[in-house]
């Protein structure tokens, strides 16, 4: 099969295309580079079956010119951060959205029909049921990265039904392992790296998270799209577990041996639109045979043991 990632540089793209290509697929790369690394794609780029287009979503050219030939796309690319939407607005609308739109159209005049969708958990805003299903009401949105997701879940939707798509739609909590580029782990280790006797923590730190690690989610997404065969496939992705934001702390400062003063910012968010609580009822994907295999502890020292390597590797190169 042919295939198109969208975001294949970045943290969940790049294992999304090593473990395409492993399977027998060919594989063609599309990221702009705004938070990808091309050294995230070294073992791919020498692969006889992968190409790689450096170009944007929103230049609908390249776009249906990468797409051509292609049996199915996986659209990971997008602003992944929850956490900055105040301060940009019209970036989660345009990065999320609009560059789903873009995929969307550019799919239609490919004639390329299979499409995988990252969601994310965030669309739930604050839920009142937990676990939280897939078919839980959307109570009030909470960020204008929820918002921009469920906007492109709805176009992604409406294309299936109207053009006759198929797709794929996963909601993910947050998403650990190597190759993490951005979230708390990356934030408290550099953090502890400038001053490892003091730990600046956003919100009180009983946030209660579930976490997931990234070999996990693609296993997920690789089950659903050979086991599910509805017009629209919707799954949460998650571990049936959650974590304080402080558990998550004193796993890495005991992996990295510190034992820094922690002050908090307070409250029960520590930015708009950060969930006080995310547990998503996952046995719908469950049904399908798919298991996590990571614990969250597990998934978060795997996280810090890369984030801690690669920072120490990149400063040995420079
Ligand atoms: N990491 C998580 O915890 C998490 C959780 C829920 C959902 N998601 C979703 O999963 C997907 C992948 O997230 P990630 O953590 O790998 O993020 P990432 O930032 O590492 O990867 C996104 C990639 O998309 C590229 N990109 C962004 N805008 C683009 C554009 N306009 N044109 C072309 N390329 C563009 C970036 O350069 C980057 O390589 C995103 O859609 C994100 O919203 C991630």
């Amino acid at each position: 099969m042919r295939v198109l990632v969208t975001g294949a540089a970045g943290f969940i793209g790049s294992h999304m295309v090593d473990r395409l290509l492993s399977a027998g697929h060919s594989v063609v790369g599309f990221d702009n580079m705004s938070t990808g690394q091309q050294r995230f794609l070294e073992s791919a780029i020498a692969h006889p079956q992968f190409t790689f287009r450096e170009a944007d979503l929103l230049d609908r050219k390249s776009l249906a010119g990468a797409m051509e030939g292609a049996e199915l796309v996986v659209h990971l690319a997008a602003n992944a951060d929850v956490r900055f939407g105040t301060e940009r607005p019209r970036k989660d609308l345009e990065q999320n959205t609009i560059a789903t739109w873009n995929v969307l159209e550019a799919m239609r005049e490919q004639d390329c029909t299979r499409i995988v969708f990252s969601s994310t958990g965030s669309v739930y805003g604050e839920p009142d049921i937990f676990p939280t299903p897939e078919t839980c009401p959307f109570p009030v949105q909470t960020s204008l990265y929820g918002a921009s997701k469920l906007a492109a879940e709805g176009l992604i939707q409406a294309y299936c039904e109207g053009f006759g798509l198929q797709a794929y739609i996963f909601r993910f909590v947050s998403i650990m392992g190597e190759r993490y580029s951005h979230g708390h782990v990356v934030d408290f280790y550099q953090q502890l790296s400038e001053h490892p006797d003091h730990l600046h923590v956003l919100g009180n730190g009983h946030q209660r998270k579930s976490y997931l690690y990234v070999q996990d989610c693609i296993d997920a997404i690789l089950t659903a799209l050979e086991k599910a065969d509805g017009k629209v496939n919707i799954f949460n992705l998650g571990t049936d577990e959650y974590c304080e934001v402080n558990d998550s702390i004193g796993w890495i400062c005991e992996h990295l041996g510190l034992r820094p003063k922690l002050t908090y910012s307070g409250g029960e968010r520590g930015w708009v639109g950060d969930s006080p609580f995310i547990l998503l009822e996952c046995s719908r994907i469950r049904a399908l045979g798919w298991r996590p295999r990571l614990s969250i502890k597990q998934a978060v020292l795997a996280t810090i043991k890369f984030v801690s390597a690669d920072a120490a590797a990149v400063k040995a190169e420079s």
